[in-house]
């Protein structure tokens, strides 16, 4: 595990869209596993600048987004479709074809996770995964449990993330209950995985995830078992770690 300490939220954003600029440049056919939350904003808003050079193309990557609110439709600002296309992919040369999410319109679980699992399965797999980090652990929706769970499902979303995430939403009522999410063999399968974490508020679950013992309690624990995982975090985010 890489541990790599940025000055700020900046830096830590250059920071991460260097690696992902590097995985573009060196594989132009990659697929990307991206991220929504606030804490990637800043790398994509650097990646489009950098493609606004001219000095990235993304006309041959494949995307598959980690997850999707349950219900919530394309044109809904709140859920992950719009969000990915108004920070990321309207502003670069992604081919639409290659953009995929789960559908969160669909109602039928088992065949929607079914679904998206052979899309996973039909790119071959993830080759960059990008995380953000909830604040009890959670990596894409995968949330604290007795078990991982392996490949795409319905998760009912915990209190505290509905809490957190209600800051998006008018009131907390509107905040799905539930979210379809790439499961942790899927997460875990990525050839490379890059973690952005930023602000104080961070710096605990930071410190458990990567520190702790490895349970399905701190999802992102498992991340610990990867061979290549990159962590970059602002100070502030890596308050609590001893480097
Ligand atoms: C949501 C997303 C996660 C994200 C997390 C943290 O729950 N599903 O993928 O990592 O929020 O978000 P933020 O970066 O805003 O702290």
């Amino acid at each position: 595990m890489r541990i790599i300490k940025t000055k700020d939220y900046n830096d830590m954003s250059r920071k991460a869209a260097n690696i992902i600029s590097a995985q573009v440049i060196l594989k132009p056919d990659c697929v990307l596993g991206l991220a929504t939350g606030s804490t990637p904003v800043g790398t994509y808003k650097q990646l489009i600048e950098w493609y606004n050079k001219g000095d990235l193309d993304f006309s041959e990557v494949t995307s598959v987004n980690l997850d999707e609110y349950k219900g919530l439709d394309k044109d809904n600002d709140q859920s992950y479709w719009y969000f990915m296309h108004t920070n990321f992919f309207d502003h670069i040369n992604i081919n639409s074809e290659n953009v995929n999410l789960p559908n969160g319109m669909e109602p039928d679980s088992d065949k929607e996770c079914a679904r998206y699992d052979d899309i996973i399965r039909s790119v071959g797999g993830v080759d960059l995964q990008l995380l953000g980090l909830g604040h009890n652990g959670h990596i894409g929706f995968n949330e604290p449990a007795e078990e991982f769970k392996k490949g795409t499902h319905c998760v009912d979303l915990t209190q505290s993330t509905i809490e957190a995430n209600a800051r998006f939403f008018a009131s907390m009522d509107d905040v799905p209950k539930q979210a379809y999410t790439m499961g942790i063999r899927t997460i875990m399968s990525a050839k490379k995985i890059l973690v952005v974490v930023s602000g104080k508020d961070k710096a605990a679950i930071v410190k458990k995830a990567f520190t702790g013992p490895v349970t399905p309690h701190v999802p992102a624990s498992l991340l610990q078992m990867h061979p290549d995982v990159t962590i970059v975090g602002d100070e502030a985010a890596l308050s609590e770690l001893d480097i």
